[in-house]
């Protein structure tokens, strides 16, 4: 065995994978696996889509279809580990384990669960500041037949037991996930001191090198979500794509030489410089300051660069997803290095705990 930093990261499987999640995170993984620096462990997470209840059915064919994505995007079994969450029973042990470390309080304060238990209470967003009062209160009223399911509010110990049951040194995730990593590492510090020992290590955040990738989305502002007209999946085929691109958001376009630009109009050129050449993105922006652009021409460009960049790993979705054979051979070798390795952290934390035999 060679003492490689490991990397973990996983996706959960609530829908297909978009050009940001591809460009954001996907395209990361297949580079850093092929780097060969790191031991690397990418994995679905199954157990985390079962807090918002989905329909089984659906669960299982989104499984599908982030497993065929990963694959079809240049993860290789062969290089990395890649498995579903819930092949690792020892994830769901564990988890019951750090649970009696975590409070209820630090849980309810994350913003991510603020969030959800918001949408699921029917309660809106404060306009300003972070009042969290009524979220508690709602929660513990319970006056309504509408409630947060538990599973929601220790999402947080869930994640932090697929990192820490690897012992991973580098986690790659987006920002709207740093504040559970952060937890993550407090967890792990708590866990040490309580136990009088240097057991886990605390994880990073990973940026290869540059700030992380944001992908904006195509109806004028915020990023690539799964909103209707906002975003390209990887499985669009060449017209969707077309007749996506040709529909985003501009403006009436520049009046004035170096005029600076609008929200959607810096969105497309993001989008540009992420999919296009250099001398394109060059092009396009001395027309945009000679008042000379063409939106119609920019976005064409735009999407013929995302069909090329799309199309092969489209093609391979496609083939990949239907060879059950293939995909079942897969996680099964997956499942087994994820299993080894985390069945010897449970072993350890078990006797941490004094959970021994006689
Ligand atoms: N919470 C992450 C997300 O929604 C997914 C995730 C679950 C994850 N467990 C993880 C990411 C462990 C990195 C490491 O994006």
């Amino acid at each position: 065995m060679d003492n490689k930093k490991i990397v973990l990261s996983g996706i959960r499987p609530t829908g297909q994978l978009h050009l940001g999640n591809y460009l954001g995170a996907l395209s990361n993984f297949v580079k850093m696996q092929n780097e060969g620096n790191y031991d690397s462990y990418y994995f679905i997470a199954d157990l985390h889509a079962l807090t918002t209840n989905p329909d089984p059915k659906e669960l299982h064919t989104n499984v599908r279809h982030i497993l065929a994505e990963y694959l079809a995007a240049g993860l290789d079994p062969e290089k990395s580990t890649i498995f579903v969450q819930s092949d690792v029973p020892e994830v769901s042990e564990m988890y019951l384990l750090l649970n009696m470390h975590v409070g209820i309080g630090e849980l309810m304060r994350t913003a991510a669960f603020k969030d959800k238990a918001r949408k699921a209470l029917g309660i809106a967003s404060p306009t300003q500041g972070d009042d969290d009062e009524d979220v508690a209160k709602e929660i513990i009223g319970a006056s309504t037949n509408k409630r947060v399911n538990a599973g929601l509010l220790t999402y947080p110990t869930l994640m932090a037991v697929d990192i820490l049951i690897q012992r991973a040194d580098f986690v790659p995730v987006g920002k709207d996930q740093e504040q559970h990593l952060e937890l993550t590492r407090r967890f792990a510090r708590r866990f040490n001191s309580f136990y009088k020992t240097e057991y886990f290590k605390e994880p990073q955040n990973f940026n290869f090198g540059s700030a992380p990738v944001k992908v904006p989305g195509l109806d004028g502002s915020g990023k690539m979500g799964k909103s209707e007209g906002n975003c390209i999946y990887l499985v669009d085929d060449e017209k969707t794509i077309r007749k996506k691109v040709m529909r985003a958001v501009t403006d009436g376009g520049p009046t004035e030489p170096n005029q600076p630009m609008a929200e959607p109009v810096q969105n497309l050129f993001t989008i540009l410089k992420l999919v296009g050449t250099p001398d394109k993105v060059q092009f396009f922006t001395e027309a945009y300051n000679n008042c000379s652009i063409r939106y119609g021409d920019l976005k064409k460009e735009i999407a013929e660069d995302i069909v090329a960049m799309t199309t092969p790993i489209r093609e391979r979705i496609l083939d990949i997803e239907n060879d059950s054979t293939y995909l079942h051979r897969v996680l099964e070798m997956g499942a087994q290095r994820a299993r080894a390795r985390a069945g010897k952290t449970l072993a350890d934390v078990r006797e941490i705990m004094g959970i021994t035999k006689f």
